[in-house]
């Protein structure tokens, strides 16, 4: 009954955008390469069993036997050894948890924020996405309010907001709509339609969703005042710190250069010490179009700029929304010079400036500002992760860049701690004094296991010495342009940095590498230390090459700890299949119930101290959908060194954390087909875990619409959440997982 469908042709279209424009010769990498290269001679070069049950909303497989980033108390019980069984590894279209435990969808894809809105059709007929949940819920934190639901009480375990970026769409990257908001699956062709453009527009930014704790666990609660959305379009969203009315941040929207409208493609997220949310902006460039001839138009460094941040002369937008209506709401989208003046103020050719940062908003409160911190820099932003605070120091944020070859930053506040901020009258204010004045610093690893913070500052002979390639104006046009510092300063490229997150009692600082298909033996993402390994590895007939599962770095401050200008390191954890070459791939020694590929959400619980890894995976997923783990990493220099010998001469050494034994790396949850598991927060008693599953049956096209025996998936529809049953429409999710028991998440 099913009609055959060509999943091999489906998963080439599925939309992963990942930039890739870091063509700078720096660092020499091959000096560094150089630098270790031995004389070695030689070369080597189901799911599970699921007795389903229905708990509340969604059904759930039983399989077989830390305020991420936040300041609050550090974990005084942390878990030492992981209490549930692992689940296996599965293709199945649902959700395994471990025995003991539920999982429960709270919050789907166009679910209404409040009673006024219709129930979702998912049909592709519905609209106010306004007022409903967004799309590809992505990185989430979670915020306590107070019993009488008047304000915050941040230890709170049973009232709370929870706020969530939504990612991107679902979408064929060969085709223009998002095909699985639309009845028919959308317009692919140019203009596209108003209305189909609204709906994608709105699709994208954040959720604040009010959550309670009810007789059957947490729900959300439609009409609560906090619930919002914040969408592309959202205006008056201030431009704040060093670039703020810089004249790169002129538009016609905004010929002062202090606003812009909205927030775009949302990834990761960090927990202020203050009590505020901060969401990272991503992948936005590819949004925006740019024509074939505006080079020659601009005959400026913008030229420069827009290259570096993936916006070639002649790229096509990703959907088209610049055809979508005359008003500027529409024509931002193309950010071609089509003006006359000589400062931007009458077109949107420095829109793009207005995208790429870490931006604030105080979920307790609807009309405080929305802030874009100019000075954590401008990239492809995941996570924004706080070394833990210390009274009288200045506070340290932790960054990457994800895209391939791209670097780690570290954000470091002018401004000391002081205790009295950690529940200000106004969070937003407290955001100013710690967020907009500061030093911003990119990592260059060494190959001895030391690195330093080279700061990214105009006074930087490397900086201001770049003339050459790009002549910075300015420190705002170094914190715009912070790719480019970069490269002055020789960083070290990286292969692809997703979230970080902070151990909450070692400090130590933890970034998935999610994978590199440009990491070589040779060129400018040669291998080096803290990214040893390019490999071949199968998948189904498809052979994929470089750093194809990822590995999770750490570090450890020097002198000065968040304010330090060095640090040691080394890798806890490098993603590979169990039956992997273990002398040149399996680095860690996973066993089946600990192998996963493309680490991307990491997220410490402050209850347990518990590292929760999740995936973004297209490397496995022959073997397994994208899953999570729990594990309880040791510290920096716990392991070994391993000689990676690709040849006679050329060789690597490998810094590998100590291999985790069986209670210290247990797979946790395996998601939906097609999925991405991302997103981490829990109560403070750790006793409820907030996770979001991405885009389930994401590799669709239009013309597949119409036959639901073609989609991937059916979650969580076929899981009884929601309408259309088994034969659903999939949709990105919210569930909370709770421990049948009452206990601590993992314990
Ligand atoms: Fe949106 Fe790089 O993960
Ligand atoms: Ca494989
Ligand atoms: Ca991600
Ligand atoms: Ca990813």
């Amino acid at each position: 009954m099913n009609k055959p469908v060509d999943h091999a042709v489906l998963q080439a279209a599925a939309f992963h955008e990942e930039d890739d424009c870091n063509t700078s010769a720096n660092p020499s990498f091959d000096a560094v390469l150089q630098a270790r290269l031995g004389r070695r001679s030689m070369l080597r070069g189901a799911i599970g069993t699921a007795a389903s049950a229905m708990f509340g909303s969604l059904s759930v497989a039983a399989c077989g036997g830390g305020d991420d980033d936040a300041p609050a108390a550090a974990a005084s019980t942390t878990v030492s050894t992981l209490g549930f069984t692992a689940v296996a590894k599965a293709t199945a279209d649902l959700l395994s948890v471990p025995a003991g435990y539920t999982a429960t969808v709270i919050y789907a894809l166009g679910d209404p924020l409040r009673d006024a809105t219709p129930a979702y059709a998912n049909d592709g007929t519905d609209t106010d996405f306004e007022n409903r949940a967004g799309d590809h819920h992505d990185g989430m934190e979670y915020f306590g309010l107070n019993t009488a639901g008047t304000g915050r009480d941040a230890s709170s375990n049973t009232r709370a907001l929870l706020v969530m970026n939504h990612e991107a769409t679902s979408h064929a990257s060969s085709e223009k709509a998002s095909a699985f908001v639309h009845a028919n699956g959308g317009t692919n062709t140019l203009p596209r339609p108003t209305a189909e453009v609204d709906k994608e527009v709105a699709l994208h930014g954040l959720s604040v969703v009010e959550v309670t704790k009810g007789s059957s666990g947490f729900a959300t609660v439609r009409n609560s005042s906090y619930n919002r959305r914040v969408t592309p379009l959202t205006d008056n969203v201030q431009i704040a710190g060093p670039a703020r009315g810089d004249a790169l941040l002129v538009t016609a929207h905004s010929p002062t250069g202090t606003i812009t409208r909205g927030t775009l493609n949302n990834c990761g997220t960090g927990y202020t010490p203050w009590g505020s949310f901060l969401t990272g902006e991503e992948n936005w460039a590819g949004y925006f179009t740019r024509s074939a001839t505006d080079n020659a138009a601009r005959g400026d460094k913008s030229v420069t700029s827009l290259n570096r941040y993936g916006r070639a002369q002649g790229a096509a937008s990703r959907h088209g929304w610049e055809t979508g209506g005359t008003t500027s709401a529409y024509l931002r989208w193309n950010i071609s010079k089509t003006g006359t003046s000589t400062d931007g103020s009458d077109d949107y050719r420095n829109e793009l400036n207005g995208f790429g940062y870490i931006v604030e908003l105080d979920p307790y409160s609807t009309s405080a500002a929305i802030k874009k911190r100019t000075a954590l820099g401008r990239f492809a932003h995941e996570s924004a992760a706080f070394g833990k605070p210390v009274v009288g120091k200045p506070l340290a944020v932790y960054m990457g860049d994800d895209s391939r070859g791209e670097y780690i930053y570290k954000f470091v506040s002018n401004a000391n701690w002081a205790s009295a901020d950690a529940e200000p009258a106004d969070r937003i204010a407290t955001g100013d004094k710690y967020l907009d004045s500061g030093k911003l610093y990119v990592a260059k690893f060494n190959d001895d296991g030391s690195g330093t913070w080279i700061e990214l500052n105009i006074t930087n002979t490397a900086i201001a010495g770049y003339t050459a390639t790009y002549a910075f104006a300015n420190q705002a046009d170094v914190l715009v342009n912070a790719r480019l510092a970069a490269d002055a300063v020789g960083a070290t490229k990286m292969d692809r940095p997703e979230w970080c997150s902070v151990h909450p009692t070692t400090g130590e600082v933890y970034y998935a590498l999610t994978n590199n298909s440009n990491r070589a033996l040779a060129g400018t993402q040669a291998v080096n230390g803290p990214n040893p390994r390019t490999y071949s590895d199968t998948r189904g007939t498809t052979t994929q090459t470089g750093n194809v599962n990822g590995h999770i770095l750490r570090m450890k401050e020097g002198t000065g700890d968040g304010a330090a200008t060095s640090f040691t390191w080394d890798v806890y954890l490098f993603g590979a299949q169990s039956d992997a070459d273990a002398a040149l791939i399996n680095l860690s020694s996973l066993t089946s119930d600990q192998d996963f590929s493309s680490p991307d959400g990491l997220w410490f619980s402050q209850s347990t101290g518990i590292c929760w890894i999740q995936t973004d995976d297209g490397a496995y997923t022959d073997v397994t959908n994208c899953m999570m783990l729990a594990g309880i990493p040791g510290t920096v220099g716990d392991g070994t060194t391993k000689t990676l010998s690709y040849s006679s001469t050329q060789s690597v050494t490998a810094r590998v954390g100590a291999t985790p034994a069986a209670g210290k790396l247990k797979r946790f949850l395996v998601g939906p087909k097609d999925c991405e598991i991302t997103g981490c927060c829990e109560t403070p008693d750790g006793k409820a875990l907030f996770v979001n599953i991405q885009h389930p049956g994401e590799t669709i096209t239009s013309a597949n619409v119409a036959d639901p025996s073609t989609y991937l998936s059916h979650w969580p529809g076929n899981a009884g959440y929601g309408a259309g049953g088994a034969t659903a429409r999939p949709r990105s999710a919210t569930i909370v997982i709770t421990k049948n028991d009452g206990g601590r998440i993992g314990s």
